[in-house]
């Protein structure tokens, strides 16, 4: 009774969701949503309309702070001569910050880190109750995943997101990670396989597997090679993907997928983060260069078709003029097809937080000349496909309709005459045209039959 009132108060709720960071934020913030819908939330697009807003924050970087409180100022001014909304700050600032934000920033009410989602609608629901402001941040992924498995991921998109593994053991030196998303993880294997099966009979075609240390996964023996083994096997599925990989936890196993998977996609994202052993080492990286091109090397010889990725730091400390010119040649070996480049950012609490700096206009030349390179690189991979038919999965219309958004094997978005009947279909692209992010193309009519 007392319960059914507190959830009609509720009903008319409306929350706003802004979201920060990597795909598991993402992933985090649809699960929210799925989770905040129990107890009368519906969401909004619109900032003012909304009476709780949840900021849904990333750390990775300088100023993830500063944002934050941005965001609170824009939300402050909008709400000036309104009635206050809910401010919920989650995610790994949250983690990290927690009572901190509290204190600096009286217009937030709660805060709630990246493993103590379950505890959302309790602590909206006896938010007006409590005189204190709320802190929930504890490492809890067990209970997490378990509430979370009982509440339906109704992503219901074409190409779905699903977490399977969260944290990170790994302590790289430079890296808030573990810190923020705490101790590696690895999902109940059968809880991964019911929210696939869920997700494939509400419209999903492509799943990709998330992780901070995706391919780290491993639950009473199973690893991710036995994931995408059983995934696969869901016939709605046409594609399977997965991020994050760390260059260690590259196992046989999951090489050996690639030979015989017919649904696992050949982009293979591997961050690297520098060419240099030497800065691989001061980085707590735990890999070579050697080790990494081992593996490239394995899986090109497995499927010359695979293409790589990467996440590269440039003027990490102690980066020598030889130590980018290392990273410049791992770049002509592997040829990655698109990159990540982001200058070092010194994190709180890390190792690398006080190491000396080198100087930052070596760190802008040496970004500027990385990504002119890797920018050559997805230019060149995208104009070979001119002129080529390609299987793309349709996601959406483009936003004025005209035309339909899919995207290629290798994640590249792909525009072209298609239509609403060709969503959530693999359809044959002729390419005409491209750009560096962007292949354009015409439809081969009924070319999904062909590919399906
Ligand atoms: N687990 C993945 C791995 O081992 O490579 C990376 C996950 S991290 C969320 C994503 C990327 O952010 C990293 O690959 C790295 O390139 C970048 N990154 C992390 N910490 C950084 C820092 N302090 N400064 C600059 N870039 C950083
Ligand atoms: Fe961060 Fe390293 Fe863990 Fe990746 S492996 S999440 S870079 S600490
Ligand atoms: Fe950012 Fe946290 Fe992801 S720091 S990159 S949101 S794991």
């Amino acid at each position: 009774m007392k319960m059914q009132r507190d959830l009609d108060k509720l009903k008319k709720n409306k929350i706003f969701i802004k979201t920060f960071g990597c795909q598991m934020n993402e992933y985090d913030s649809n699960r929210i949503f799925d989770s905040v819908k129990k107890i009368g939330y519906e969401k909004t697009e619109k900032y003012e309309e909304a009476n709780c807003y949840l900021l849904n924050t990333c750390h990775i970087r300088d100023k993830a702070k500063e944002k934050v409180y941005h965001e609170i100022g824009r939300v402050k001014k909008i709400f000036r001569s309104k009635k206050k909304p809910l401010v919920i700050i989650a995610g790994c600032v949250a983690q990290a910050e927690n009572e901190e934000m509290l204190k600096r920033e009286p217009y937030i009410d709660f805060v709630i880190g990246p493993q103590a989602y379950h505890k959302i609608n309790d602590t909206i629901l006896n938010y007006s109750k409590k005189t204190k402001k709320i802190e929930e941040t504890e490492f809890d992924a067990v209970s997490k995943f378990k509430y979370l498995s009982k509440i339906k991921n109704e992503a219901g998109k074409v190409s779905s997101f699903l977490t399977i593994q969260e944290g990170c053991d790994k302590f790289c030196h430079f890296c808030v990670v573990p810190y923020t998303r705490g101790p590696e993880y690895s999902r109940p294997f059968n809880q991964i396989l019911d929210e696939a099966k869920y997700l494939a009979d509400t419209g999903t075609k492509e799943i990709i597997l998330l992780g901070q240390n995706v391919n780290a996964y491993e639950n009473e023996g199973y690893r991710l090679s036995d994931l995408i083994f059983n995934i696969e096997k869901i016939s709605e599925i046409k594609r399977v993907r997965y991020t994050t990989s760390h260059p260690k936890d590259m196992t046989d196993d999951l090489i050996q997928v690639y030979k015989t998977s017919k649904k696992l996609m050949p982009l293979v994202h591997l961050p690297v983060q520098s060419g240099s052993n030497k800065i691989l080492r001061s980085m707590n990286r735990k890999h070579s260069i050697e080790e990494y091109l081992n593996t490239f090397d394995q899986l090109k010889e497995i499927n010359s078709k695979i293409e790589f990725s990467s996440d590269f730091i440039i003027g990490y400390p102690g980066e020598e003029d030889q130590d980018f010119k290392d990273s410049l040649n791992l770049i002509e070996k592997v040829k990655f097809i698109n990159s990540y480049s982001f200058i070092f950012s010194p994190r709180p609490g890390t190792v690398a937080e006080n190491l000396d700096l080198i100087e930052k206009k070596i760190s802008i030349q040496r970004l500027e000349k990385i990504q002119t390179v890797l920018f050559q690189n997805q230019i060149q991979m995208n104009k070979s496909l001119e002129g080529k038919i390609i299987d793309v999965l349709v996601e959406n219309l483009t936003e004025v309709k005209s035309k339909a958004f899919g995207r290629s094997e290798y994640m590249t978005s792909v525009i072209f005459n298609g239509k609403m009947n060709d969503i959530g279909k693999i359809v044959q692209v002729k390419i005409k045209d491209s750009n560096r992010n962007t292949l354009f193309g015409e439809i081969i009519p009924n070319s999904d039959k062909k590919v399906a």
